[in-house]
């Protein structure tokens, strides 16, 4: 069985939130460098979204290890010196606690891993986003593995016609409930179509119950009681054979969607593919950026990345994103651009209006 792990951070932007230093990322494969000599790693590859650290690594020792994340965790910390050291923006914004505690959940960077026994062609694609929430994959998620006008798969192949089981988080009052598509696709919705709330955790093959695509949930504005910034999480999707095809997998983001996160994560916006290397949100600390790094794995050996969004068919999202992020700019401070009133909840706001509130009188 082979471990995939992706765990990520943002631990200093350069200039400001809308990049990643080189000699951060060089610290990273250092580390990670190290644990592929000693074998704690099979292999690894280390890469950015905007600010965020993308650590993507594979190893034979199953999810949530002790050993993986305490790596992981140690890499940030010495990444931190070195933006420390360069005084980036927000140097170890992401990393909540002081004190290690068995696995990095719930202490600020972002998590997801998958186990599984290596097919004989075992494509993978890694999606990333920068300036916006967990709840972003949900519709794509939705779109790859229950929707027939995005994955013709469902209907003409026969491996993947009984469809898919997917995992959901209550991200508020940390529940799960576990639903199948097709036969549950309206109450699925039901949650699925609110994503600051529900998150897609996990999507399963219904026939042979093998893990398809995992996602991370962390809610940092959850777990820090204060707004620290955006989650901007990352996603696995296994792909051929049972999964959709790589075509299928990529097709929801030629739509950029609108999602949270954008500005001060107050502010909702369009999921913009690019590549890699385009991946610096700087209008308006955006729009939100989506990349895909896709890897043919062989025993583990990350063979890659193709930056999969690095092509002319994903032209026309990004000039459509550039469009939509002119119109709903156009807003200002005004919903639907600004989150609704409950979400900014969960940013600076309260700060604010808490000074006003005894200027509120009966009317
Ligand atoms: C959005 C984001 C940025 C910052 C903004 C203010 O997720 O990261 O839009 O919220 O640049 O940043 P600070 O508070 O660090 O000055
Ligand atoms: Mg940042
Ligand atoms: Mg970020």
């Amino acid at each position: 069985m082979i471990t995939l792990s992706v765990i990520k951070a943002d631990i200093g932007g350069y200039v400001g939130h809308s990049e990643s230093h080189p000699l951060v990322l060089e610290k990273a494969d250092e580390w990670l460098a190290k644990a592929k000599k000693s074998k704690t790693l099979v292999d690894y590859h280390v890469t950015k979204c905007g600010d965020d650290l993308q650590l993507i690594m594979t190893h034979e020792r199953g999810v949530e290890d002790e050993t993986i994340h305490k790596m992981a965790w140690d890499t940030f910390l010495d990444c931190t010196k070195v933006a420390k050291e360069l005084k980036l923006h927000g140097a170890g914004q992401d990393l909540l606690s002081d004190a290690f505690s068995g696995n990095v959940k719930g202490m600020g960077p972002g998590v997801a891993e998958m186990e599984f026994e290596e097919r004989g062609s075992e494509p993978v694609l890694i999606f990333m986003a920068d300036k916006t929430s967990s709840g972003a994959w949900n519709m794509p998620l939705y779109k790859m593995f229950a929707d027939p006008f995005n994955t013709i798969g469902l209907v003409i192949a026969e491996n993947m016609h009984a469809g898919f089981t997917f995992e959901i988080h209550d991200v508020k009052a940390h529940k799960k409930i576990s639903l199948n598509a097709p036969d549950e696709i309206y109450d699925m919705l039901l949650f699925m179509g609110a994503p600051g709330r529900y998150a897609v955790k996990a999507v399963y093959h219904r026939g042979s119950n093998e893990i398809a695509a995992v996602s991370s949930t962390d809610k940092l504005s959850m777990m820090a009681g204060r707004y620290v910034g955006k989650d901007d999480p990352v996603c696995i999707v296994r792909s051929q054979g049972e999964f959709p095809a790589v075509g299928e997998v990529l097709e929801p983001f030629s739509n950029p969607i609108l999602v949270e996160g954008w500005m001060r994560g107050s502010h909702n916006g369009p999921l913009m593919p690019t590549s890699i290397a385009q991946s610096i949100p700087s209008r308006f600390d955006g729009p939100p950026r989506v990349v895909c790094a896709g890897f043919q794995l062989s025993n583990g050996k990350l063979v890659g990345p193709r930056d999969m969004f690095d092509d002319l068919s994903f032209d026309r999202a990004r000039e459509m994103a550039g469009e939509i992020a002119y119109y709903m700019r156009s807003h200002g401070p005004f919903e639907p651009h600004r989150l609704p009133l409950e979400e900014m909840e969960y940013t600076t706001m309260p700060q604010v209006a808490k000074k006003l509130e005894k200027r509120f009188t009966d009317i």
